[in-house]
């Protein structure tokens, strides 16, 4: 690492003998002009051995008022670079190093500080850079003043001069989160560039964010937000302020896509309790489940089977056409949501003995129920989620305010129902 210099040797011989060897005890330092020079604590090692390792002398008539009787053998910073490798050879190059103003940031004798700096730390470098302050995050490594933690004061082959590529930069000090890559669902910009979200300095936002949540992650997802405009129902947690982390994680999870938890007990953590809301008081769809002994099956799938958690053009958030109140129009489309898996035929065909169950004989009672403009709602007879009754047949519906109690038992040809609609009526196949 350190040349040993032949110029050096030949600049001692032809000095004068009496300065041949300048240490601290019997040169320069002795007589007492040079004392502060090497009075701080950390001492740079040629300082100590020689001063002339550097130094060289003009005139013989040291020390004459005028001074300058000395020079440096070699200019800054060739003259640092004959013992240290060189600092000026990598892709990227800070400014004061390439012009070789080694000492903005170094005293060639000694410091306090470490590393002969000028200023202790990250203070070095803020006579070129100015230090941001005032904002409502502040990276702790950066108001530290720790600056070389990241950056390295030199030379780099990343830019910005920094001591690693990101992320692996960030993983230095936030380990648990590069331990997130292996999670099942990782958020693709998580993997590549924390600086799409985060600043490393500082922030107007929490958690050093480049702007707030939802609005940063529409900078990449403006169907949702597209979306988000246009429906009448929006859901609860879009009315929050914070409102996708509310699901999802900007980084990894184990639940795709990104979801904090499996998407049933997502929902549940908030549906796990009656809603009330201007009109109504949405059902607690998580005791509907716990209770029931038959369950929709694609209710054991998730929940967005049917339902559309953020952009839903339908009542209900659902995926499909499905009418609001008890009673509609008796067409299949009005209820697309449910005929996207089952055959409309049984509400359909007036005679049948295969479209459905439900029916008297070859009389469909699907099609006696759910026709014309009065038609019931599937609603009305079924509990979507899950029942205590088989073939999700509810324990009551609403009727206005009215909790309407049905009384449905299954035989095995048939079944029948009591409720405030009619008297108790059996059907058989
Ligand atoms: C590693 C090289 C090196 C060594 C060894 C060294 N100096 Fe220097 N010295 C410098 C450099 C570089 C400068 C700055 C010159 C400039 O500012 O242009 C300097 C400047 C000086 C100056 C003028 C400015 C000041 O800081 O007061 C004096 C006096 C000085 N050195 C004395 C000494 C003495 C005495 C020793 C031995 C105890 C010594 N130097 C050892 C490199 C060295
Ligand atoms: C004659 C050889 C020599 C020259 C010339 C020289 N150095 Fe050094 N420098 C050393 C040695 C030896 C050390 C101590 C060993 C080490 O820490 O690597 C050192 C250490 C340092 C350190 C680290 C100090 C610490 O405590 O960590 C800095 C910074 C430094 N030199 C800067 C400079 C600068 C700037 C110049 C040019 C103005 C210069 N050196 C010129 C030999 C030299
Ligand atoms: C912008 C300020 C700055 C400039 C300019 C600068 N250095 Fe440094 N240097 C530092 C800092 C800060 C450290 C401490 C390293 C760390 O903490 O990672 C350092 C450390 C060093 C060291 C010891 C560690 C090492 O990297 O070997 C040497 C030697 C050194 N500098 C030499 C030089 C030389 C030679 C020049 C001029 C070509 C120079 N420096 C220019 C800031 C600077
Ligand atoms: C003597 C003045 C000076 C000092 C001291 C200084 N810098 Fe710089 N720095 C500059 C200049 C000049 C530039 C290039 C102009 C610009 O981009 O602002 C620069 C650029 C940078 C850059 C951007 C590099 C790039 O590739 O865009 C970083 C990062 C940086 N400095 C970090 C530091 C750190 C960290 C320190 C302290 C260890 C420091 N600077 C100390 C003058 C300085
Ligand atoms: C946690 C790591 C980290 C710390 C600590 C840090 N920086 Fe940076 N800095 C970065 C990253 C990453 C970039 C690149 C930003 C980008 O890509 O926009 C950067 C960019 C810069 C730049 C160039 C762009 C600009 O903002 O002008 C300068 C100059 C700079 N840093 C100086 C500093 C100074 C001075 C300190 C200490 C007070 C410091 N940095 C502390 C990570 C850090
Ligand atoms: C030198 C170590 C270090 C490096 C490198 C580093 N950080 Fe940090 N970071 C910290 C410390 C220390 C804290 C503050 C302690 C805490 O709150 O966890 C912190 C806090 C944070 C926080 C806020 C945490 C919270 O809960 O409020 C975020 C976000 C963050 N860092 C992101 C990054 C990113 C992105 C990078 C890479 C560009 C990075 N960090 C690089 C040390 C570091
Ligand atoms: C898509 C945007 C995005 C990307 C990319 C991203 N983050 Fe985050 N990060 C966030 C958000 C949003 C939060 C705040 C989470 C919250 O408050 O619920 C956060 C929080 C953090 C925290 C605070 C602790 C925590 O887990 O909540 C750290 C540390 C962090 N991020 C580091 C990183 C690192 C390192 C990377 C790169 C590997 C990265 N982030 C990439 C958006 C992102
Ligand atoms: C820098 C751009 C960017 C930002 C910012 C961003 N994302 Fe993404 N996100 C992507 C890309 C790219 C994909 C993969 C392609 C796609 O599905 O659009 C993705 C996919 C997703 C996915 C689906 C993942 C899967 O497994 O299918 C979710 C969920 C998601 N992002 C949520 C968020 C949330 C929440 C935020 C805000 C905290 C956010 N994103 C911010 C770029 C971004
Ligand atoms: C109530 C919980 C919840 C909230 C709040 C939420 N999401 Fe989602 N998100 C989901 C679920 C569940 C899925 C999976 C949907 C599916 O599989 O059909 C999903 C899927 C996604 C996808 C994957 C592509 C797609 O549209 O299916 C993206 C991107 C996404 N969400 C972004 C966001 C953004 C951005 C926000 C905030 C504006 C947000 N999400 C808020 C639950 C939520
Ligand atoms: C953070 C709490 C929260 C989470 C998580 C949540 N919801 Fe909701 N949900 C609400 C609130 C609050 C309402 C009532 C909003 C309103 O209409 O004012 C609601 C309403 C609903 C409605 C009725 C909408 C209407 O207008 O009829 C459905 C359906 C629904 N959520 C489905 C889901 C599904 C599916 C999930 C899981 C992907 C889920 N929710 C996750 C809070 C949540
Ligand atoms: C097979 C399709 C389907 C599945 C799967 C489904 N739902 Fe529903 N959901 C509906 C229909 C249809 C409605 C409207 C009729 C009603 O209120 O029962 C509805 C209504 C709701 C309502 C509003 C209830 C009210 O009183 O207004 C909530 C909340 C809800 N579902 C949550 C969930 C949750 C949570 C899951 C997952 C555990 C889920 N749904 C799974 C079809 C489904
Ligand atoms: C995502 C597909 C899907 C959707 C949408 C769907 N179902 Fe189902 N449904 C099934 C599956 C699968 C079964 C169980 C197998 C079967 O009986 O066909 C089932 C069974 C049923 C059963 C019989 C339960 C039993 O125990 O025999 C009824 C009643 C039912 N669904 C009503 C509805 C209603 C009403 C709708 C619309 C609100 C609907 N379904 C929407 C998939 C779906
Ligand atoms: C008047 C009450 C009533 C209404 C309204 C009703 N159902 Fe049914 N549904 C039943 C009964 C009772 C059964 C059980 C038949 C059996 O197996 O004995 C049934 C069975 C089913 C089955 C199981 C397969 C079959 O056809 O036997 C499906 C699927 C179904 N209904 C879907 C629907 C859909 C979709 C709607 C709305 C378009 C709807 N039901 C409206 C009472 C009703």
């Amino acid at each position: 690492m350190y040349k040993l210099k032949l110029l050096f040797f030949s600049l001692i011989v032809s000095s004068i003998p009496s300065l041949a060897s300048q240490n601290a005890e019997t040169g320069c330092l002795a007589a007492g002009c040079h004392e502060s020079i090497l009075s701080h604590e950390v001492i740079h090692e040629p300082s100590e051995d020689d001063c002339l390792t550097c130094h060289d002398t003009d005139s013989d008539e040291h020390p004459s008022p005028q001074g300058a009787e000395y020079v440096l053998n070699e200019s800054v910073p060739t003259l640092c670079y004959d013992c240290h490798d060189e600092k000026n050879i990598m892709k990227n190059i800070h400014s004061p190093v390439e012009d070789g103003e080694c000492l903005s940031c170094h005293n060639p004798h000694s410091s306090e500080n470490e590393s002969l700096l000028l200023a202790k730390d990250g203070n070095v470098c803020l006579d070129c850079h100015d230090l941001e302050v005032g904002a409502k995050m502040e990276h702790g490594p950066y108001s530290g003043k720790l600056c070389t933690s990241c950056h390295n004061p030199h030379q780099s082959e990343n830019e910005y001069l920094l001591e690693k590529a990101i992320p692996q930069l960030c993983y230095n000090c936030h380990e648990e989160i590069e331990e997130m890559q292996d999670r099942k669902s990782v958020h693709p910009p998580f993997e590549e560039d924390c600086l799409d979200c985060h600043l490393p300095h500082t922030s107007p936002e929490e958690k050093l964010l480049i702007s707030n949540i939802p609005n940063l992650c529409y900078e990449c997802h403006d169907m949702v937000e597209v979306g988000l405009n246009k429906i009448s129902e929006v859901h609860g947690p879009f009315q929050e302020s914070s409102k996708c982390n509310l699901c999802h994680s900007p980084h990894a999870t184990d639940f795709t896509p990104v979801l904090l938890q499996e998407e049933q007990s997502l929902c549940f953590k908030c549906h796990d309790k009656p809603i009330e809301i201007k009109r109504r008081v949405i059902k607690n769809i998580k005791k509907i489940v716990s209770n029931a002994t038959t369950i929709h099956e694609p209710v054991d799938d998730g929940c967005t089977e049917c339902h559309d958690p953020h952009t839903p053009d339908n009542n209900f958030l659902l995926t499909g056409h499905f009418p609001m109140g008890n009673y509609t129009q008796g067409k299949a489309d009005n209820f697309s949501l449910c005929f996207d898996c089952h055959d409309s035929s049984l509400m359909e065909q007036k005679i049948t003995t295969e479209a459905t169950e439900f029916r008297n004989g070859s009389k469909n009672l699907h099609f006696l129920h759910v026709n014309r403009e009065k038609a019931r709602s599937c609603k009305t007879c079924h509990s979507v989620h899950g029942s205590t009754n088989s073939f999700l047949i509810a324990e009551k519906i609403k009727f206005g305010k009215w909790d309407m109690p049905i009384v449905f038992s299954a035989t095995d040809n048939g079944g029948t129902c009591q409720s405030g609609c009619h008297e108790k009526k059996t059907y058989s196949r």
